[in-house]
């Protein structure tokens, strides 16, 4: 059931569900997450089973303000403060000490745990409506199945977990991608995951040098959002720059009559035939990733075999969006 975020009275019955132990779709900047109340295990439970998500995958929970740290987290160093003062609310996930009496199954069982302060005002809404009744922090994942693409719209939830779940629409998601992770756990920042904070803004808040995953000794937990194929329409992806992707669609000719081919690139290109589907990517990153998972979800709508993607330019701004299509191309 879809309901619209900007009512109050949907935002209640939402912060109900969620204090009784229900699932509930919410928007956030980023992408739409499946929340539950990350205090209770049960139904952090429900998470995983919806999603068919393996149970030792740490979650993200989402605080209404920066205030909701403590309640979860055991210490912040002084560069997580900062990232906080300069990012929150907004697309920054933290892994911070965990405190152990709270939110080990949100937390997969880590002694940290991810969290984030959303800026979508549906979500505000919801977590401080939750916080009024007692559920200090919502865990949610992005509100699709195991290893598919995260939804950035209302309907996309519906689609993925059917008309039994209480959604709450707050439009299309401004951001596109998910959050950038930064590990706070280890003395220094690490980069989890790249987004629209980019580590040249991470590193100008907090006055440290940004690690990456390979120059840390023991890696990060398996999870999802980092394994190598993820994120995965069902056509199967494949990158290629500008030239390459010319010389295959030159290839095909224009009697072309095999799989559907869809084409999302930068460069304007010859298409050789009316079955191949051609989406222009924006110059601009914010508006690619803005609509990125929402085109292949279309292109997976109309049937597509195959996506071609040129590319991304390799400057720093492009890696979250080349990282999500990197993901995709590795399933
Ligand atoms: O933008 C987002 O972050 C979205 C929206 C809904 O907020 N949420 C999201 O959650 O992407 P999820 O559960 O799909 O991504 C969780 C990722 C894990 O895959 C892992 O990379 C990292 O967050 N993570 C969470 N807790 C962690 C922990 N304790 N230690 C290490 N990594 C953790
Ligand atoms: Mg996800």
């Amino acid at each position: 059931m879809i309901l619209d975020g900007r009512d109050p009275a949907a935002v209640s019955a939402a912060a109900q569900a969620l204090h009784a132990g229900e699932l509930v779709g919410l928007p956030t900047e980023t992408v739409y997450g499946l929340g539950a109340d990350a205090a209770s295990d049960t139904a952090v439970a429900k998470i995983f089973s919806a999603k068919g998500r393996p149970s030792d995958h740490p979650l993200i929970v989402h605080v209404a303000d920066a205030s909701g740290v403590d309640h979860f987290a055991r210490e912040v160093p002084a560069f997580a403060h900062k990232l906080m003062q300069a990012f929150w609310p907004g697309p920054l996930t933290l892994i911070l000490p965990r405190r152990p009496e709270v939110g080990a199954a949100a937390a997969g069982g880590q002694g940290s745990i991810g969290l984030r302060c959303p800026s979508h005002p549906v979500a505000q809404a919801l977590l401080l409506a939750a916080r009024a009744l007692g559920v200090h922090g919502v865990a949610a994942p992005s509100a699709n199945q195991f290893g598919r693409v995260s939804p950035t719209t209302a309907a996309h939830v519906q689609g993925e977990f059917g008309d039994g779940l209480l959604i709450l629409d707050g439009g299309a998601c401004e951001v596109g991608i998910e959050s950038t992770i930064i590990d706070c756990t280890r003395g220094v920042p690490v980069l989890l995951r790249p987004g629209r904070i980019t580590r040249e803004q991470v590193q100008a808040a907090c006055g440290l040098r940004l690690l990456d995953k390979a120059d840390v000794a023991s890696p990060a937990p398996r999870a999802s959002g980092t394994l190598e194929a993820h994120y995965a329409p069902n056509a199967k992806l494949r990158l290629m720059d500008g030239r390459a992707l010319q010389t295959a669609l030159d290839v095909l000719g224009k009697d072309f009559d095999g799989a559907t081919i869809a084409v999302y690139a930068r460069s304007l290109l010859r298409v050789p035939s009316s079955k191949v589907l051609y989406r222009r990517m924006p110059d601009d990153v914010a508006a690619t990733a803005q609509q990125l998972f929402a085109v292949l979800r279309d292109f997976d709508v109309q049937g597509v075999n195959l996506i071609w993607v040129e590319t991304p330019p390799e400057t720093p701004d492009w890696e979250g969006v080349r990282d999500r299509l990197q993901r995709a191309a590795a399933s």
